[in-house]
């Protein structure tokens, strides 16, 4: 008996597994992105002040890519017809070129984050289809042509499906004026601009099976069509009560079926439930970062990291949405002011227990 205890330790000291805590002693050298070297890329969501000091400093230790969080959109960067402002994704280009890390372009048309010129003519009236899809091309060109060399992938299309599942697209300005035309559009002018890059539709709860079955349907018209795409980017602002295993094994081998490359755009797991519009913080609303909200935080990082290791020939770019807890877009989303917890460092930019379950297997 006592030999087999002997072996049986021999064994799990060679393999690293330590009976009391299951996670190995950490080799704080490694980051993400050599965790993952033998899978893909890991990004990170990042603002102009992230790049500089000791945030600066954790990016290069964990990622080797970074998507700009807002610079790059529409608003943020012409904020009035043909007069570009591009110091703030300049400064993150350069950050990446200088450090040879990726680059994923976001984005290149939304509803949101759009400027108010951009749908009206001087006199204020609605603008026509084709004045609207100039603006498009005009835009498309200047800002993918100024990120060549840099950016590897663009998030073309955001967001275009309708959160009523009884409906197909939104009914947004762009689909309002344009139809369904922007969508080919935005994708043949982006694919002329940089033939090189990798272009991508990119969508929340596209793991949901309602969802998912309509950007199936667009994205399978858009190939039917010959619209150059790459590829699907599947959000996944995530919570501690969604997606399911099998929800997420069903939405990669779909949309890989239709020979699309899938890229994981923009990963965080709240801790609160999933909700659509924005409102004021109840009284009493209490947002305590409870061990067992840990715990379940915990189960769904392990499991959907491990799904994307299991599909990793499918995958070619994981990126979380925000560096760490300290500054992440749910503590103003949907309720301004209620602190959460959704990502791998915490507000004093450690590793949180959850990385480990994210980084051994
Ligand atoms: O830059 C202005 C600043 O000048 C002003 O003083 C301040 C006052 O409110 O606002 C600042 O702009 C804010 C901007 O973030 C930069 O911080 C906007 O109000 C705020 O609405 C904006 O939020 C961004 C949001 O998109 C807009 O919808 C979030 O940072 C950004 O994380 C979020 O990202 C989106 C993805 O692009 C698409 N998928 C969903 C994701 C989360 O909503």
């Amino acid at each position: 008996m006592k030999k087999i205890f002997i072996s049986f330790s021999i064994v799990a000291f060679l393999f690293g597994c330590n009976s009391a805590n299951n996670h190995p002693k950490p080799n704080t050298n490694k980051g993400l992105k050599d965790y993952y070297k033998n899978y893909f890329p890991i990004g990170v969501a990042v603002n102009e002040h992230n790049i500089t000091g000791v945030q600066g400093k954790l990016i290069l230790k964990e990622f080797n890519s970074v998507t700009p969080e807002n610079a790059m959109k529409w608003a943020p960067i012409e904020p009035f017809q043909n007069v570009y402002f591009w110091k703030n994704a300049d400064s993150i280009v350069a950050f990446a070129k200088r450090n040879h890390i990726r680059i994923r372009g976001h984005n290149l048309c939304w509803h949101q984050q759009t400027p108010p010129w951009l749908f009206v003519n001087k006199n204020g009236k609605t603008v026509s289809k084709d004045t609207l899809l100039q603006r498009l091309k005009s835009h498309v060109f200047t800002v993918v042509n100024r990120y060549k060399d840099a950016v590897y992938a663009w998030d073309v299309v955001n967001e275009a499906i309708d959160d009523d599942s009884t409906k197909f697209l939104r009914n947004s300005k762009w689909y309002q004026i344009c139809g369904e035309d922007f969508i080919d559009s935005a994708f043949v002018w982006a694919h002329e601009a940089d033939p090189k890059a990798q272009l991508f539709y990119n969508d929340y709860n596209v793991i949901r099976p309602q969802k998912r079955e309509r950007v199936y349907k667009l994205l399978k018209g858009l190939l039917a069509k010959k619209i150059p795409v790459t590829g699907i980017g599947i959000q996944a602002h995530w919570s501690v009560y969604e997606p399911t295993q099998d929800e997420l094994e069903t939405a990669i081998k779909e949309f890989a079926s239709l020979g699309l490359k899938v890229q994981f755009t923009e990963v965080d797991i709240s801790i609160f439930p999933w909700e659509k519009n924005q409102r004021a913080k109840k009284p009493n609303e209490n947002d305590t970062y409870t061990d067992a909200l840990k715990a379940k935080q915990a189960a769904e990082y392990k499991m959907v990291f491990s799904v994307f290791r299991k599909y990793k020939k499918y995958i070619n770019s994981v990126t979380f949405w925000n560096l760490s807890d300290k500054d992440t877009w749910l503590d103003h989303y949907p309720v301004e002011g209620r602190k959460n917890y959704p990502l791998l460092f915490d507000t004093a930019l450690q590793r949180k227990p959850v990385y480990w379950d994210v980084v051994k297997w």
